[in-house]
């Protein structure tokens, strides 16, 4: 390989990111993914550390972000809002943290840790408690004025609260767009055929960057606080991140719930890697942790260079975003007979697995994608979210691409393909008598939230499927202990263990059992809602259409699927075939009657360490209590564990009864009695 010409070359990936940068912040519309930037901006900040005299002020290393759109107003921050440099392992970091100890002459630091959101950094001003000005970073010096948007997010306060409040007071954050909110948000745009985002954090800024505010007050965006700005009339300064952080939320400005103090960058690595395995769950998107060093005075003492200050770092965690090439699509046929087709890619590594399929939802999808085989794609995959292909790399399509033909028939039983007058999908609809579709039904049954049996994996059903053993789920019951041995990689014990699963899973609830049945368009939520309202499958089966929209959360359309499915006599059958072989669940009266927490709203928030949100909820529901996401005058307790914030705040603002994990085991150990 011949040797690169240093000048060339900064010159040239100094082009690369500018243009990436443009897309990025302007455009809402990148092509590369967020760790090839990362890549390409280390790359040549690296190149400029070796060659000084190539550095520039307008390099890409020295500044982010684009000038502000011509639209809105130009604000100057009163003070620069900064950027993080970044530590990509543990080495970078203990790295920062001798820079900074020998920088302070110190033998040890506090250090402030937070994780680092995905989103949109802002400005907020509160003049005397009100809101006045937001504006959002821009190239750092200034941002646009975007306040009328961000009046419109809930989670951020347009009077304080509490005392002590200054007279003039800036709080930074990011604003965010959560996971499922992103979820709902695509999937709408999808089925209404429009453009979906690309990930939460183009989705945020798309919304803001509305001049309608009013289309911004529909999108599901969230703020949470992470530093302070200018401040004006407070008798006493902060002493420290933390304690500004604290007074900040008891202002009423929301601050991480995960945030933590720790005495040593050892403390901040543990923090990290504590942070990384609970990264999935949190419901938003963040990129990497951001440590900082907690003292005001340590951080006015350490300054900054160019864009970022020395007291903080961001020890940035795998990518949820990669690019890979597309080998093929294929067709997999659900429960509900929907044909889905599935890109096969080349593995690649994101978000912490290695990922060699993802789901292109339906034709329309594909062509809105532009997508064909061979392209380069921006594959993401956060949370639970199955892997998405968020965009085609047309820059880099081979000459050798191939259209994607979608079937015309089944790809498992090759019948005709329907499609429903304004729907994207195509379907078989040959119910059960399509192997594809039978396997899948026996796959939901048994899942966790419905039958919950433990054991009967994929494998096994494909083998009981291909073998003709089981042709619903009702044959589940009836399997013998000799044909589960006879199956491949199935030994006494595991038999034994299976059988014993099937036996357990017979005692349920109804609201888990009508969840299992599969109706179509019927998810937990809805089947528990049926459960609570109907108590018993009688009524069910005579439900108009009519009634059964009475039930919370029932459309005239999902109360057709719940009416042609209850009056199916073939339905009906097997139902009385799974009562008939000892599913049950406890008796109407029982489900109705005066349990302990009827009539109860409960609430549970922040994190608790014995019991799983799930299975907190599931207990009080149990008991009568209905589980509620928010807190209001209604609200008849709160269940609050550490790192609970804004929900119990308003409980306690309502003087609403708040426990804690404890309080609440012995409670429910009393009343399960
Ligand atoms: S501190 C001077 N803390 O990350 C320090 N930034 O890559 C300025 N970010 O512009 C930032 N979470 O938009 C800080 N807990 C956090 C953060 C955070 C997200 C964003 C912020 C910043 C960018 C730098």
């Amino acid at each position: 390989m011949s040797k690169l010409d240093p000048e060339h070359e900064v010159a040239r990936l100094r082009k690369l990111l500018q243009q990436w940068s443009a897309e990025y912040y302007r455009d809402d519309a990148p092509t590369v993914s967020d760790s090839e930037f990362d890549r390409t901006l280390l790359a040549l900040r690296n190149l400029e550390q070796a060659f000084p005299h190539l550095l520039s002020a307008d390099s890409p290393t020295q500044r982010v972000g684009a000038a502000p759109l011509a639209e809105f107003d130009s604000v100057v921050h009163r003070l620069p809002m900064l950027s993080l440099d970044n530590a990509f392992n543990a080495e970078d970091l203990l790295d920062f943290d001798r820079r900074v100890r020998e920088r302070l002459a110190v033998s040890k630091v506090g250090y402030a840790c937070e994780p680092k959101l995905d989103g949109i950094a802002v400005s907020i001003v509160w003049e005397n408690g009100e809101l006045t000005l937001a504006a959002t970073r821009g190239d750092g010096r200034t941002g646009e004025n975007i306040t009328q948007n961000v009046r419109t997010i809930e989670s951020v306060p347009l009077r304080l609260s509490g005392e002590h409040i200054p007279t003039y007071l800036e709080a930074r954050g990011e604003i965010f767009m959560p996971r499922a909110g992103f979820e709902a948000f695509n999937a709408r745009a999808r089925r209404d055929g429009e453009k979906p985002f690309v990930n939460p954090r183009n989705a945020a800024a798309g919304s803001l960057r509305q001049l309608d505010s009013s289309i911004t007050r529909r999108r599901p965006l969230s703020f949470c606080a992470y530093g302070v700005g200018y401040v004006e009339g407070m008798t006493e300064g902060f002493p420290s991140h933390t304690v500004a952080m604290a007074r900040l939320s008891q202002w009423g400005i929301p601050i991480s719930a995960h945030a933590r103090s720790v005495d040593s960058i050892q403390a901040c690595e543990h923090y990290y890697t504590e942070l990384s395995q609970v990264r999935e769950g949190l419901g938003f998107d963040i990129d990497g942790i951001v440590f900082k060093v907690d003292s005001f005075a340590e951080q006015e003492r350490l300054g900054f260079v160019s864009r970022a200050p020395r007291w903080a770092i961001a020890r940035k965690f795998p990518a949820q975003e990669e690019m890979t090439v597309v080998l093929g699509v294929e067709f997999q046929v659900g429960r509900t007979g929907a044909v889905t087709p599935v890109a096969r890619l080349e593995p690649v590594f994101v978000g912490g697995v290695t990922v060699s399929n993802a789901t292109l939802h339906n034709a329309d999808e594909i062509a809105r994608l532009g997508l064909k085989i061979g392209d380069t794609v921006i594959v993401r995959r956060a949370g639970d979210v199955i892997p998405q292909i968020a965009a085609v790399v047309v820059e880099r399509r081979p000459e050798t691409v191939e259209d994607v033909s979608f079937p015309g028939s089944c790809p498992a039983c090759d019948s005709v393909l329907v499609r429903e007058p304004g729907e994207a999908v195509w379907r078989c609809d040959m119910g059960i008598s399509c192997p594809a579709q039978r396997r899948a039904a026996i796959e939901h049954f048994v899942s966790r939230r419905a039958m919950d049996i433990d054991g009967c994996g994929e494998k096994i059903i494909d083998q009981l499927v291909d073998l003709n053993l089981i042709e619903t789920a009702t044959d589940l019951y009836t399997l013998s202990h000799d044909t589960l041995v006879g199956l491949e990689r199935m030994g006494e014990k595991s038999a034994r263990k299976l059988q014993a699963a099937i036996e357990d899973s017979k005692k349920t609830t109804l609201s888990r059992f009508i969840y299992a049945l599969g109706i179509r368009e019927v998810g937990e939520t809805t089947a528990r809602q049926l459960a609570e309202y109907y108590g018993s499958l009688e009524p069910l089966y005579a439900a108009t259409v009519e009634q059964l929209q009475e039930v919370e959360d029932v459309g005239p359309i999902v109360a057709g699927y719940l009416y042609r499915f209850f009056t199916d006599p073939v339905k009906q059958q097997m139902i009385d075939k799974f009562l008939s072989l000892g599913v049950h669940w406890p008796s109407p009266e029982i489900q109705l009657g005066d349990l302990p927490l009827s009539g109860q709203i409960w609430v549970v928030t922040g994190k608790l360490e014995q019991l799983s949100r799930d299975q907190a909820e599931a207990n009080l529901r149990s008991l009568g209590a209905k589980v509620s996401s928010s807190v209001s005058g209604k609200t008849s307790c709160v269940v609050a564990g550490p790192g609970a914030g804004s929900k119990l705040k308003k409980a306690q603002s309502l003087q609403i009864p708040v426990i804690n994990e404890a309080e609440l085991m012995t409670q429910l150990e009393g009343l399960q009695k």
